[in-house]
């Protein structure tokens, strides 16, 4: 119970990711508040899973595009608890077009939500943590990597990882530490999503390339925000850990291409 009387706000925590850190915090004893868009259905099953396990929780629909309405997720977690120690900032979405058929409509809300309701919602979560507390944003591997149609949320998610290492830098001496993880392709609504934009090629394709050549699991991610929001994590901030299977390290030529005499199983140590 390494989080217990722990209060957590995750926004986009009704599905996918943030749901699955949402249930990993709840086992651990921490008392959560789940902010969602629109899915009333997914935000009421997840409540009920989650009270099932005897924690402390409620969900608030915000649209989190609208500054007014963080302000309202703001004000029903001070109501409710009067209190902050853990800000995720998960929610996520993005129009995939190739870069010239974005319009300015795409970008700003691409930037709204992505980017601006971060800030807003770690400059609300600020004071409500008092003397200590952690922020962690999700990333991707768009921030650091161009592939087709991510332009728009990739250069937001490079923002994200920028605005970490500033308020890593503004809010140490708070005691706050502000740090991202960032996921590569992680089994979840949003990536079948992304698979079918058309022209994106079979996911299969790219899965082949990777050193750990599967998906990644929503609970591989949540464990990883979990590890950041933890006592153990007290000493690291402005970071980005990567969770993508290796993802990001590899390059072409790729070792999953590789023939005779470099490709197939290393040889067994002697
Ligand atoms: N899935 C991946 O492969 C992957 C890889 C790398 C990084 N990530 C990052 O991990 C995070 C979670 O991804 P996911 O795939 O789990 O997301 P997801 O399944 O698409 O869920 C997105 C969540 O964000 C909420 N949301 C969307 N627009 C919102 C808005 N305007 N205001 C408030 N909430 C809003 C949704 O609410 P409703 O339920 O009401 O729609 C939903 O709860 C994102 O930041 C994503 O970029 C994901």
């Amino acid at each position: 119970m390494r989080f217990s009387d722990r209060i957590a706000l995750i926004t986009g925590g009704t599905r996918g990711i943030g749901k699955a850190l949402a249930l990993l915090l709840a086992r651990q004893g921490a008392a959560l508040v789940l902010n969602y868009k629109r899915n009333e259905q997914a935000a009421r099953a997840t409540l009920a899973e989650i009270e099932a396990l005897g924690c402390q929780v409620s969900v608030c629909r915000a649209d989190l595009e609208e500054p007014a309405q963080i302000d309202a997720l703001f004000e029903h977690v001070g109501k409710r608890h009067g209190r902050l120690d853990f800000f995720i900032s998960n929610a996520a979405a993005s129009a995939f077009k190739r870069i010239a058929d974005l319009n300015a409509r795409n970008l700003d809300r691409t930037f709204a939500l992505n980017v601006r309701a971060f800030v807003l919602g770690a400059v609300r979560a600020v004071p409500l943590m008092g003397a200590g507390g952690r922020i962690v944003a999700l990333s991707s591997y768009g921030s650091q990597r161009a592939y087709p149609t991510y332009a728009n949320l990739g250069a937001a998610k490079a923002a994200i990882e920028a605005w970490v290492r500033y308020m890593a830098l503004e809010f140490g001496p708070q005691g706050i530490s502000v740090n991202a993880v960032s996921g590569g392709l992680i089994d979840t609504d949003s990536l079948e999503f992304f698979y079918n934009v058309p022209g994106i090629p079979p996911m299969e394709s790219v899965l082949s390339k990777l050193p750990r050549a599967r998906r990644g699991k929503v609970e591989e991610m949540a464990a990883a925000v979990a590890f950041l929001l933890s006592p153990e994590a007290e000493y690291i901030t402005g970071q980005t850990l990567a969770v993508d299977g290796g993802l990001s390290v590899i390059a072409p030529p790729f070792q999953a291409d590789a023939t005779a005499p470099l490709a197939g199983a290393p040889p067994p140590r002697r």
